[in-house]
């Protein structure tokens, strides 16, 4: 075996076994150092000439190009091993709760809104969602409230000043009935889909303030009618009350968007001050709904010659203080730590 080879059979040897970056380091210098072994055996290319000269050079120049390569290889290959080993110490579960759980406590209307959310998705319904800032043409006049009509100005609104385009003045939403029209636009009956969002009204007192939150619903069908709708309240409401049955009263009542309308109650009594629902006769008012008026399945881009609608709404704030007990409206907004520490819910309920 030659010299070269010799060295060659060596380094690559100890290439292959190497393993750290630091011992790589010095194999490299006890290889191509000012000492190295390849430049040891340069320096006896100084005493020869000739055919001689030029075979060793050229055999050492191609041990001098694998052993870099194979060096290279190495570099690279510890360089990963050891990248890896840092992340897997410094590794940071991105998922985990930046605190313990019982940091703080869950709104009430987000957990209702999540009840809510649940049943409906129960039933296959989509999520649907709107602008909070819309057009008149949105909140009145595609929901069959044309300019002029007296159901505008029963709804309070805030408009926003100097804001308007092509749609007419821009306002804050009164409810979250115009999230029907793009719901019905956006997507090819049958449709199911409910939204929950925010609604603002200029009024203010124990029952009324000026943001509070609705759930809307809405469904198109070949051939459904309101004993569909009465079934599917009945069913949200012992679901989402926890009662095994209730009694329903749909009261005749008026909404531009929907013909016929219909406010609905359902039965309750007092005990001990608090309120059972599914029992007694007395009667509480949860929720409006109706058919879909053909002029807002118009609006809403449906042909209303195939398929119905039927259409609902209703607040969370009033769903969770008779599910929860939490008795002034206005307790809702004012994020007062003790009213918080009082109602609200801990993570672990979830
Ligand atoms: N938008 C109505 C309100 O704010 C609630 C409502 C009633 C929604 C009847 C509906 C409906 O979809 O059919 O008072």
């Amino acid at each position: 075996m030659s010299e070269l080879e010799r060295l060659q059979a060596s380094c690559l040897y100890e290439i292959a076994n190497c393993d750290s970056l630091k011992k790589l380091d010095m194999l490299k210098s006890a290889v191509f150092g000012k000492n190295g072994k390849i430049t040891e055996i340069m320096k006896k290319l100084r005493d020869m000439d000739g055919d001689e000269k030029r075979q060793l050079g050229a055999a050492i120049n191609s041990l001098k190009d694998e052993i870099m390569e194979k060096l290279d290889e190495k570099f690279y290959e510890l360089e990963m091993q050891e990248l890896d080993k840092k992340l897997a110490s410094e590794f940071v579960d991105v998922g985990m709760p930046s605190r313990p759980n019982c940091f703080g406590k869950i709104h009430p209307i987000t957990k209702v809104e999540e009840e809510v959310a649940h049943i409906f998705s129960s039933y296959g319904f989509a999520f649907a969602d709107g602008p909070d800032v819309e057009s008149e043409y949105f909140n009145f006049t595609a929901l069959n409230m044309p300019d002029h009509h007296p159901a505008k100005t029963m709804h309070d609104t805030f408009y926003v000043h100097k804001l308007a385009d092509e749609n007419g003045r821009k306002l804050l939403r009164t409810h979250t009935s115009p999230v029907q029209i793009y719901a019905m636009r956006a997507n090819e009956p049958p449709l199911r889909c409910f939204s929950i969002g925010r609604v603002y009204r200029s009024d203010y007192d124990a029952t009324h303030t000026p943001m509070f939150t609705q759930v809307e619903g809405v469904v198109l069908e070949k051939n459904i009618g309101f004993s569909h709708l009465k079934w599917l309240l009945s069913d949200f409401v012992k679901k989402f009350f926890e009662v095994k049955t209730v009694q329903m009263r749909f009261r005749p009542s008026f909404f531009p968007f929907t013909e016929p309308s219909a406010e609905i109650d359902i039965n309750y009594e007092m005990r001990d001050g608090k309120i059972i629902f599914g029992v007694g006769d007395r009667w509480l008012e949860i929720a409006g709904g109706g058919a879909v008026h053909p002029n807002v399945l118009k609006y809403g881009k449906v042909d209303g010659e195939k398929y119905q609608g039927l259409a609902f709404g209703f607040g969370i704030e009033r769903l969770a203080s008779l599910k929860y007990g939490i008795p002034d409206l206005r307790g809702y907004f004012e994020s007062n730590e003790r009213w918080i520490n009082a109602f609200g819910f801990s993570h672990a309920t979830r």
